[in-house]
């Protein structure tokens, strides 16, 4: 164990290392820099030149990075959204590899202030900056029942999400619902023979909405690519389906370009942009699972740029 494994213990470390470091010269970049867990099994690899850039939304993840990664990496405090536009003037298409390792840290779930826990009660926050955006708890009080039961069926995957809906509305014509405890008392009261199942389905679809997740990650499964050099190595870690899935999709189309019709039979198909050094997902072995139990949901997935 590292010594931020307090704050969070890395998934599937060997096999980041192993994939995404092809050259111990080369520039990284940790899009999901958190505790710094992967950046520094990164930088053990790194030779003389070789150099890691971190990012993160959350401020307090790019403290934790600064107090324990080495001074000469640069950590920024953005989102994969704001990449583009701070940093490829200074970067350019030079990166050997770039990190995606989705979701929230144990420090954000187990930060009772920062209410991402239906374990805990914490104010009902969410957000991965505490610096700007809506809080659940405002998303909660703003929006109507067809919009809840819609963001529980789509992002929590939720078939009692109608259910669900028309608790909350209920509820919170009674109370400002404000906790991370009142939302689970709600969601027990309304589905309690299968509240087990749909306390992290409608915590996790709140979570995606607070956080522009599937937007974010859109824009940084397109930056990432633009940042890496040809033979550069994209790996993304997912934890859910509903991040996968267009992972596997943005990495699929790269491979195989969907071909487009054209009235010229000598037109040339699209050529591809990538390959896959390995095919399929990567799994944790059972003994990381055992060792560390938030790693058993985890998708492992690399593309290579080709030249
Ligand atoms: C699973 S944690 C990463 C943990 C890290 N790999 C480690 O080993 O310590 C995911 C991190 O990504 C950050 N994050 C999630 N979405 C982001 C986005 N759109 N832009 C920047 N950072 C993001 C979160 O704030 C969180 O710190």
């Amino acid at each position: 164990m590292n010594d931020s494994s307090s704050y969070h213990i890395p998934v599937m470390g060997n096999e980041v290392v192993q994939w995404l470091v092809t050259d111990p010269y080369g520039l990284y970049a940790d899009f999901t820099v958190g505790g710094g867990g992967h950046s520094k099994l990164i930088l053990k690899q790194l030779r003389e030149t070789g150099r890691l850039c971190g990012i993160d939304r959350d401020p307090e993840a790019i403290a934790e990075a600064r107090r324990t990664l080495p001074d000469r990496n640069e950590l920024w405090n953005i989102r994969f959204s704001e990449a583009e536009s701070k940093l490829f003037s200074r970067f350019g298409a030079t990166f050997s590899g770039v990190l995606l390792d989705l979701g929230v840290s144990s420090h954000q779930l187990d930060a009772e202030a920062r209410g991402f826990s239906y374990r805990s009660d914490g104010p009902l926050d969410f957000r991965m900056s505490q610096e700007s955006g809506e809080t659940a708890a405002q998303l909660l009080a703003r929006l109507s029942e067809l919009e809840l039961k819609e963001i529980f069926k789509t992002l929590g995957e939720d078939p009692q999400a109608g259910r669900i809906a028309r608790a909350v509305v209920k509820a919170r014509s009674e109370t400002t619902i404000e906790t991370t405890g009142q939302l689970a008392d709600v969601i027990r009261k309304s589905v309690s023979a299968t509240a087990q199942k749909s306390l992290p389905r409608v915590f996790q679809a709140l979570r995606m909405v607070v956080n522009h997740e599937l937007e974010e990650l859109s824009s940084g499964l397109t930056v990432a690519w633009k940042f890496l050099k040809p033979t550069g190595r994209l790996v993304v870690l997912t934890y859910h389906s509903l991040e996968d899935r267009p992972v596997k999709q943005f990495m699929q189309a790269l491979v195989q370009p969907p071909q487009t019709f054209s009235p010229l039979p000598t037109a040339p198909s699209p050529r591809p942009q990538g390959k896959y050094p390995i095919r399929g997902p990567l799994l944790p072995t059972p003994q990381e699972i055992a060792e560390n139990p938030r790693s058993r949901s985890a998708k492992f997935r690399v593309i290579e740029k080709l030249v």
